[in-house]
């Protein structure tokens, strides 16, 4: 075989293998094995020594259009490499814009803090403030300033969690309107204020009872301020949470710090006080408590009771949100099952 039949055999194999080749990295490899020094192009060359002089020329030139050739094939088997893995690229990256997205969870404020946001929205549209408060108390300002001494039998109504003698986790949220009352400067208006928050007490949960839930207390101070301010604020206040039609009524009742007291009642939401479940069968439920400063309380905040005189009321936003929503175990709102929680969406 001649050196240009050999070249020739040589182009065949080395195309097919070009044409063979499926793998980008390997394109390197053959071009260095076939192309290179000790490839066998360079090693037919080599042979040329033996050729006679007149046909070198053509010979030199057939090798040179091979290499030509070969080092085309490659660049051309290169690029339709690259291709096809940019098309596998693309085909695997692929996004169907079509199809049904992920749905996010968005979350939501509590049912609680959904009453407590309604009440407090309703109070600032009156020109109320709404004042925070710490929750671990002195035992000053959850019960002394609120007309309860030391051994004062009405402490009982309010089993306390004791730090020590004199810190407390506070029972109600009255020490906050205790603070507020005694830095306030009268000669610049009237006081109103709600306190909402936390409080706790020694209580064995139940279904009706829990060692933390929540109040709102609200309190106004000013010259003049009667009992009908009282009512007409509560009856505004029922209408918004428990809807318009709704009546209130006052019983006597006994607070320490309210002289007199009255415990609120609201008609039935229900059964719009015919008489059903809810309401026991009597048209009304109870939902708050309430009644005028005591003088004592105003005294031990600084302020004069001949001139000052105002009214207060607590209520538990856990008792207005199992009212309205029918929850019958007040645990539900601490145990965060979304579950339940989720029934609450402010979405509808
Ligand atoms: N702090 C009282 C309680 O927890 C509620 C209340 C406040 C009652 C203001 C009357 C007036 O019992």
């Amino acid at each position: 075989m001649d050196l240009k039949e050999r070249l020739s055999e040589l182009k065949k194999d080395a195309l097919a293998e070009i044409t063979n080749v499926d793998d980008l990295k390997k394109i390197n490899d053959i071009r260095v094995k076939l192309l290179g020094k000790k490839g066998p192009i360079t090693e037919v060359l080599r042979g040329m020594r033996d050729v006679p002089a007149d046909q070198r020329p053509r010979i030199g030139s057939f090798a040179n259009t091979v290499r030509d050739e070969l080092t085309r094939a490659l660049a051309a088997r290169k690029e339709k490499l690259e291709i096809i893995k940019t098309a596998k690229k693309l085909e695997k990256e692929k996004i169907d814009v079509t199809l049904p997205g992920v749905a996010v969870k968005v979350g939501q404020p509590h049912i609680i803090e959904q009453v407590i946001a309604q009440i407090e929205k309703l109070f600032l549209g009156m020109g109320y403030q709404i004042v925070d408060g710490p929750e671990i108390e002195e035992d000053h300002y959850n019960f002394e300033m609120m007309n309860l001494p030391k051994d004062h039998p009405a402490r009982d109504m309010q089993d306390t969690f004791y730090i020590t003698d004199q810190i407390l986790m506070r029972t109600q949220t009255s020490p906050v309107q205790a603070r507020t009352m005694e830095k306030h400067d009268f000669t610049k208006g009237p006081l109103k204020m709600i306190s909402p928050g936390k409080v706790y007490r020694r209580d064995t949960d139940d279904a009706t009872h829990s060692h933390q839930f929540h109040q709102v207390e609200g309190l106004v101070i000013d010259k003049h301020v009667t009992m009908a301010d009282l009512k007409g604020t509560l009856q505004t206040l029922a209408r918004t949470i428990f809807g318009e039609k709704r009546e209130i009524r006052l019983r006597p009742s006994y607070f320490p710090f309210t002289e007199p007291s009255v415990e609120v009642d609201v008609s039935c939401f229900k059964c719009d006080g015919q008489g059903c479940a809810v309401c026991k069968q009597t048209g009304w439920i109870e939902v708050l408590g309430a009644g005028m400063v005591h003088p004592n309380v105003l005294k031990m905040a600084g302020i004069d009771a001949d001139v000052y005189g105002g009214f207060a009321f607590g209520l538990g936003p856990d008792r207005f949100a199992m009212l309205k929503y029918g929850v019958d175990d007040i645990r539900e709102f601490y145990l965060n099952d979304v579950r339940f929680l989720q029934q609450f969406s402010q979405k509808g």
